[in-house]
């Protein structure tokens, strides 16, 4: 067996659903969580500013990008959550077309839903999604304080510096808008938990920038465009706007900084890279199973539903497909698609996202994403 043939995180398939549903959260009380951090924290004596020009011009971009949750966001504004989610109904509706024909079943746990039923799956749904990105928030904050510490250049120190006082504001208005707005959270979902445990318990410092600023981030890019889209609620619409206009930057960090550290690497090395970035896509799709809000609605039997949403038609994907839409030709800019006889290719084309690998990749559009760019 060579080393990209292996099971991807101890699965038979990508579609093993014993072993997604094995996974569960049991620590849901607990209110702090330790992660052992495998890596070197590395002090460089180059103070050379601007050795790297590119990543150079983006630390001065962020310094002048930073806005302030308390007093650029309007908090006074009156949210009807109810009006929001009739707002999104239709999207809704599209959304879960393969829950729907899952509802017709004979024996299905969602035979007996009405609308009310569907409607409280749209709410509990949003609430979940926002307690996700605030976890995923945190996530990154965490990590970009690990890659100050870990990452050889002065440039890229600098600017992940910038990058943790952006993920502060992230998590504050997150967790700001769920606790006044919504009320309610969930915690974190365990493969996203999963996945920022792999982005800290490594030894190398760029499987952090690989999992954090090409996976995560640019997952977190296409969900949060894609919620600013849907939602006409102007706090939630603005929130979403000032934090893509950072995190499109921070994917172009990602990028930016991997290029230059992968022309190094062995076939070998990148073929670990091409298994790990794999790895966090599996992981950020099955996150978006929602296992915890089945529960929540008093679903104790996901089995069916779950084999129904992995194994939607295509046509059917098109919301889980979106999410991909920027990890995707990142992943090509970096080389990672067709290295090893294009392994990562075939594993993107079994899940159905490699279409998007002619998209603009974020390290030259991030520029569309400044405020006062649209
Ligand atoms: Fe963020
Ligand atoms: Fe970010």
């Amino acid at each position: 067996m060579t080393a990209i043939d292996r099971d991807i995180i101890g699965r038979d398939h990508a579609n093993d659903i014993d072993a997604i549903l094995a996974m569960r959260n049991e620590d849901v009380d607990a209110s702090i969580k330790v992660v052992q951090n495998n890596a070197d924290s590395i002090f460089t004596w180059d103070y050379e500013k601007g050795s790297r020009p590119r990543l150079n011009k983006l630390y001065e971009k962020a310094k002048h990008s930073m806005w302030d949750g308390e007093t650029d966001l309007d908090w006074s504004i009156d949210v009807d959550m109810d009006k929001v989610l009739e707002d999104m109904r239709p999207v809704a509706e599209f959304q879960d077309q393969s829950l729907r024909r899952a509802a017709e079943q004979p024996g299905s746990p969602l035979k007996n839903w009405g609308d009310k039923e569907w409607f409280e799956l749209g709410r509990e749904g949003l609430t979940w999604q926002l307690s996700q990105f605030l976890h995923g928030e945190q996530g990154a904050l965490v990590a970009t304080a690990k890659i100050v510490e870990t990452v050889p250049w002065i440039d890229a120190k600098y600017y992940a510096s910038t990058q943790v006082m952006d993920e502060a504001r992230h998590v504050e208005v997150f967790a700001k808008y769920l606790d006044l707005k919504i009320q309610d959270h969930y915690p974190v979902n365990i493969h996203l938990q999963h996945l920022l445990d792999d982005v800290i318990n490594d030894s190398r410092w760029d499987m952090t920038y690989l999992g954090m600023q090409i996976m995560i981030e640019g997952l977190a890019l296409a969900a949060f465009g894609f919620l600013h889209n849907m939602t006409q609620e102007p706090l939630l619409k603005k929130l979403l706007r000032y934090v893509m206009s950072d995190e499109a930057r921070h994917v172009a960090f990602g990028v930016l900084s991997l290029q230059e550290y992968y022309q190094d690497l062995s076939l070998a090395e990148i073929q670990e890279r091409q298994e790990f970035a794999f790895e966090s896509a599996l992981r950020m799709r099955d996150r978006f199973l929602r296992q915890e809000v089945w529960h929540r609605l008093g679903v104790d039997d996901t089995r069916e539903i779950i084999k129904f949403q992995l194994e939607a038609p295509e046509e059917e994907k098109e919301f889980q497909r979106l999410l991909f839409s920027k990890i995707v030709p990142n992943c090509k800019k970096l080389g990672l698609l067709d290295a090893g006889e294009g392994w990562l290719r075939t594993k993107f084309e079994e899940i159905g996202v490699i279409q998007f690998e002619h998209l603009e990749s974020t390290d030259t559009e991030y520029a569309d994403f400044a405020l006062g760019a649209d």
